[in-house]
C-alpha cells in the first residue's frame, strides 16, 4: 500500500464584518496611514464586536461552513483541534466549545498554543493522527480574536493585530498529495519579548495585574521582527533544500501574516517572485492563528491539485516552523 499522507480536503474562512480602518486609528492613537502603511503593509483590519463573543464565534462559523462544503457530518469529525491564544476561557478548551456548538459529538478536541506558529504546530499534529491510519476526519482551527488583547492606546501593537480565523479538513491520502514534510522549532529564552504576562498561574488577575496593564499583548516589534526575519526564512529555505525543491517548484507560499517586510524578505530567501506569494495581510492585519488558514481561504481556488506549497510562520515563544505539502484537489 501507497504512504498515507494527511491531506486537506477543504478550508473554509471567517473575519467579523467591522473594519477599523488606518484612519479610525489614526483618531484614536498617534500614528499615520503613512506609517503603519510603509512598516507593516496594513490598511485594515477586522474586528468582532458583541458582548460574550468569544474566538469560538468566528470558528464555529469557519467549522460549518467547512463541513457543508466537504460533505461531512458533525458527527464523522473524530478530532477537532483548535490553534489559538485568544481562548473563549482559560478552560476547558475552545475546540470543545466549537465541536458543542457545532454538533461534533462522537470525538475529541484539544487546544494548542504556540503563538503566531499554532496553527503549523496543529495542523503537523493533526497529520500524525491520519498517518496512523487510525483517524480519517481531522478538522484543525486557526482562530484569535486579538482585539481582545490588545491595548488600544499602544499605537506599538494596536495597529498590527486583527480578529479572523479559518478551518482545514484533513483526510488521508494515497496519491503522493498532502503534507510532505515539516520542521517545527522552538525557543522559550524569546519569551520577553512578546507576551501576555498576567492572567496564567504566575500572575493572577487581580487589581494590580489590571491596573498596570499587564492583559494586553507585550512586543518589542524590532527583536521579534530580526528573529521573525532570520528564523522564518531559514525554516522555508532549509524545507525546500531538504525535498530539493527549486523555487520553480514551488507554486505558493503561503506565510504567516505580521509584517510585509518579512514575507518579502521570506519569499526573496526562497528565490520567490511575487506572484507566487499569498499576502492579504493590507485587509486583515496580523490574525496571529487565523493567518495562514485565511489565506488558504482566499486563494483555494487558484490552487491546483499536485500545486507543491510552503507554509512558514513565526511567533511569540519563540516558536517557528514550515511545512511542505502537494495540494489534493
Ligand atoms: O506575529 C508574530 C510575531 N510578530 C512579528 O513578527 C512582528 C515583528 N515586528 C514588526 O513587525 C515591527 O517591529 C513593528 C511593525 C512592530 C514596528 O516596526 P519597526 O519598523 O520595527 O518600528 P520600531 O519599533 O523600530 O519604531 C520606529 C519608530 C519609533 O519611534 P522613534 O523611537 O524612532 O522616535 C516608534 O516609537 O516608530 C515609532 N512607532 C510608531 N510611529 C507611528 C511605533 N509604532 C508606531 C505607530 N505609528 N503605530
Amino acid at each position: 500500500m501507497n504512504q498515507i499522507r494527511a491531506a486537506i480536503t477543504g478550508v473554509a474562512g471567517y473575519v467579523p464584518e467591522y473594519v477599523l480602518n488606518n484612519a479610525e486609528l489614526e483618531q484614536m492613537v498617534d500614528t499615520t496611514n503613512d506609517w503603519i502603511l510603509s512598516r507593516t503593509g496594513i490598511s485594515e483590519r477586522r474586528i468582532l464586536k458583541g458582548e460574550g463573543m468569544g474566538s469560538s464565534e468566528m470558528a464555529v462559523k469557519a467549522v460549518n461552513d467547512l463541513l457543508a462544503k466537504t460533505n461531512t457530518l458533525p458527527n464523522d469529525v473524530e478530532l477537532l483541534i483548535c490553534a489559538t491564544v485568544t481562548p473563549d476561557m482559560q478552560f476547558p478548551s475552545t475546540a470543545n466549545v466549537i465541536a458543542d456548538k457545532c454538533g461534533i459529538k462522537d470525538g475529541f478536541g484539544f487546544d494548542i498554543s504556540a503563538a503566531c506558529s499554532g496553527f503549523i504546530y496543529s495542523l503537523v499534529t493533526a497529520s500524525k493522527f491520519i498517518e496512523t491510519g487510525l483517524y480519517k476526519k481531522v478538522v484543525v482551527v486557526g482562530v484569535d480574536k486579538m482585539s481582545s488583547i490588545i491595548n488600544y492606546q499602544d499605537r506599538a501593537t494596536c495597529v498590527i493585530f486583527g480578529d479572523g480565523g479559518g478551518a482545514v479538513m484533513l483526510e488521508p491520502s494515497t496519491d503522493g498529495n498532502g503534507i510532505v514534510d515539516s520542521i517545527l522549532r522552538s525557543d522559550g529564552a524569546g519569551r520577553s519579548f512578546l507576551n501576555q504576562k498576567a492572567g496564567g498561574s504566575a500572575y493572577p488577575a487581580s487589581i494590580e495585574t489590571v491596573t498596570n496593564q499587564e492583559h494586553y499583548v507585550h512586543q518589542e516589534g524590532q527583536t521579534v521582527f530580526k528573529f521573525a526575519v532570520n528564523n522564518m526564512a531559514d525554516v522555508a529555505a532549509k524545507i525546500m533544500e531538504r525535498n530539493n525543491l527549486t523555487a520553480d517548484d514551488v507554486a505558493w507560499l503561503v506565510p504567516h501574516q505580521a509584517n510585509k517586510r518579512i514575507i518579502d524578505a521570506t519569499a526573496s530567501r526562497m528565490g520567490l517572485s511575487e506572484d507566487k506569494v499569498i499576502v492579504n495581510i493590507q485587509k486583515y492585519g496580523n490574525t496571529t492563528n487565523g493567518t495562514l488558514p485565511l489565506c488558504m481561504w482566499e486563494w483555494e481556488k487558484k490552487f491546483k491539485k499536485g500545486d507543491n506549497l510552503i507554509l512558514a510562520a513565526f511567533g511569540g515563544g519563540f516558536t517557528w516552523g514550515s511545512i511542505y505539502l502537494k495540494w489534493a484537489y
